[in-house]
């Protein structure tokens, strides 16, 4: 659905965009995760032609819209007719109803009033805005604004929804409500590619997570496979029964000495067939060995500074 394609992007004198490579396939949940600034706003702006990358590709549903500096406007045009986008800092017209506001966007879509009528209901319906509908949203919580702009972005039926941070700002309720909006739009076979600088907003709802840093895509892959990947590299944390400091210099591991007996070891192989031995060579005994599973949290905060030290 979305293929980009050695990405660069330069505002003045900030590389937001820095040879970014990122697939979204049909019928994905994509999380597209980063730190604020990472690029990702200037990805999705990329994407939907309201900004000008300096280099790369870009094709929405099989067909190139951008190449080396160039949009090729009406191939764009199309593909932007199947895209439902909800902005970062959308706003809403507050003295609008979610009714006034749906209808005035199916008209500028050119749907015909017995259209909108119909498909405004709908998706009220489904976003649980139908109890609301003649209120004003100046009046609504941030939890409702975002299911207006959510059904804005669903007005023309889009088979690819664009989101950008919807979930900043919502309380837990209003996170674990839209995971499930989500949801429900990949099962009306809808691919979805949202993003956030939160862990926490893709976990549960999304197939596929690519992280970015500084503009470039660190990983693409499943959540399972990016927490395996990490377990792999090891963590562990070892307890032991001993009178005098040991070392382990002789092992090539990471260590972590957080007292005598308390250490964090980091190897990119199991530790475990090697350290009773050389453990019980300095005289000491294990008392405990832990392996950590880290949290997205962490694996996040390692890339950033993976990501930071290639600076
Ligand atoms: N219009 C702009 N002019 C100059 N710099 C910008 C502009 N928009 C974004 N940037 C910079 O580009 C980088 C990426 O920004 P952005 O894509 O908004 O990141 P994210 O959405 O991941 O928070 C940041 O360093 C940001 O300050
Ligand atoms: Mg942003």
């Amino acid at each position: 659905m979305i293929k980009i394609k050695n990405l660069s992007k330069t505002y003045k004198d900030v590389q937001a965009l820095d040879g970014l490579n990122l697939e979204v396939k049909k019928g994905q949940v994509y999380g597209f995760l980063g730190p604020n600034g990472a690029g990702k706003s200037t990805t999705i702006l990329s994407t939907l032609g309201l900004i000008y990358p300096q280099q790369g590709r870009i094709e929405l549903f099989g067909e190139e819209v951008f190449r080396d500096g160039r949009f090729h406007e009406k191939t764009l045009m199309n593909a932007k007719k199947r895209i439902g986008y909800m902005p970062e800092h959308a706003t809403l017209w507050d003295f609008l109803t979610p009714m006034q506001t749906l209808d005035m966007i199916g008209e500028s879509f050119g749907m015909s009033k017995e259209e909108r009528v119909r498909r405004s209901r709908e998706l009220l319906e489904l976003l649980n805005l139908w109890e609301v509908k003649d209120k004003k949203v100046g009046k609504f919580s941030k939890g409702m604004r975002q299911r207006v702009l959510l059904a804005q972005a669903l007005i023309n039926d889009p088979e690819l929804l664009i989101l950008d941070e919807p979930m900043t700002g919502l309380d837990p309720t209003g996170i674990a409500e839209f995971k499930d909006l989500i949801r429900a739009q990949k099962r009306e076979g809808k691919t979805v590619f949202f993003s956030s600088h939160i862990l926490a907003h893709v976990e549960e709802v999304c197939d596929t997570v690519g992280v970015i840093v500084r503009g470039k895509l660190r990983v693409e892959d499943s959540i399972e496979n990016i927490k395996g990947d990490f377990l792999r590299k090891g963590g562990y944390l070892i307890l032991l029964e001993t009178d005098k400091p040991v070392s382990f210099d002789s092992a090539n591991w990471q260590v972590e000495r957080v007292s005598e007996t308390k250490y964090k070891i980091k190897s990119p192989d199991d530790i475990r067939p090697q350290i009773n031995e050389l453990v019980w060579g300095q005289g000491a005994k294990i008392l405990q060995l832990m392996v950590r599973a880290p949290s997205l949290e962490e694996i996040f905060l390692k890339m950033v500074e993976e990501g930071n030290g290639k600076k």
